[in-house]
């Protein structure tokens, strides 16, 4: 147990699973209360039953704007404050070719992965200002700093996710109020899994199947796993990077520094998913 975070109060959107939920564990450890905002119920509820009074869940579509006033405004009921929010959630949204893409699907996805990082800062805003202090990381991705790592319109949210980070950073300073995002690598969660439709109960085996797969994507021989997030999400909540805003952070094992020779950064998801079927059946 750590005091990294002691007196403070976090939400973390998207904390029911991977990285969310590895940083929901990171934070309580250092002494946060923490409220997650996600639309994973169930699993909310076993999380309200084991993590303790310093927790708390709540519904909350973060593409939806009643939803995020209604998260933001029940931390401020139960703990009194919000000294961080992380803008987290999130999925793969919409794949396809830019010329095949639906517009209804657009739309979903530019609501999860943009419209809430910006309610985020709309509804949290004037309670930071009123407390003189605050911190709001939000999660983009290597996807949003260079091409070919995600999805067409996953890949423009998250570079919109990431300048809204800088942009955001430079209206909010003078209040005391710091903007960062992260830009994770490849970190193994069930947000694969998700993407390809697998089902809830194939998401975490997926997950550690991918491992060996994501090892070979960067120059760290090893897949990311959500503390790594967590780490640097923790840090840019804490009072060790009070001078640190308007930065968007790669946590990548260094797969947006350069290629390394011999290997290949792509994985062949098709041959991946059907080598996990084969072996699940
Ligand atoms: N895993 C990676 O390799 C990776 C890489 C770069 C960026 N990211 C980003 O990290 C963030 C977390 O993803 P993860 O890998 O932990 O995936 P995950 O699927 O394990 O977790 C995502 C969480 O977001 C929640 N969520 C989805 N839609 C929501 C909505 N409309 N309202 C509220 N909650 C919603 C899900 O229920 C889930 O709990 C996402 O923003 C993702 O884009 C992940």
């Amino acid at each position: 147990m750590g005091e990294r975070l002691r007196d403070k109060v976090a939400i973390i959107t998207g904390g029911t699973s991977g990285i969310g939920r590895g940083t929901v564990d990171l934070f309580l450890s250092e002494g946060a209360k923490v409220v997650v905002g996600d639309v994973q119920d169930h699993r909310g509820e076993e999380m309200t039953l084991s993590l303790g009074p310093d927790f708390s869940y709540q519904y909350a579509d973060v593409s939806q704007e009643a939803d995020v006033k209604a998260l933001i405004a029940h931390t401020v009921e139960k703990f009194g404050r919000v000294d961080c929010l992380f803008n987290n959630a999130g999925f793969g949204g919409v794949g396809g070719e830019l010329h095949e893409i639906d517009m209804d699907g657009f739309d979903t996805t530019i609501g999860v992965l943009l419209k809430s990082v910006f309610l985020g800062y709309k509804h949290v805003i004037p309670i930071m200002k009123d407390q003189g202090a605050g911190s709001i990381i939000s999660t983009a991705s290597v996807a949003g700093l260079q091409a070919g790592f995600g999805p067409q319109v996953y890949s423009a949210c998250k570079a919109a996710v990431a300048h809204l980070a800088k942009t955001a950073s430079v209206e909010l300073g003078p209040f005391n109020i710091r903007s960062n995002a992260i830009c994770p690598g490849g970190i193994a969660t069930p947000i694969f899994a998700n993407a390809l439709d697998l089902g809830p109960n194939a998401a975490d085996e997926f997950a550690e199947f991918m491992k060996p797969r994501l090892a070979k994507l960067q120059p760290v021989p090893r897949s990311g796993i959500p503390n790594d997030i967590a780490e640097m999400a923790l840090f840019l909540a804490s009072d060790a990077s009070t001078f640190i805003t308007g930065q968007i952070i790669a946590v990548d094992g260094g797969l947006t520094a350069g290629r390394v020779r011999g290997l290949s950064d792509a994985i062949d998801f098709e041959a991946t998913i059907n080598e996990f079927l084969s072996k699940q059946t």
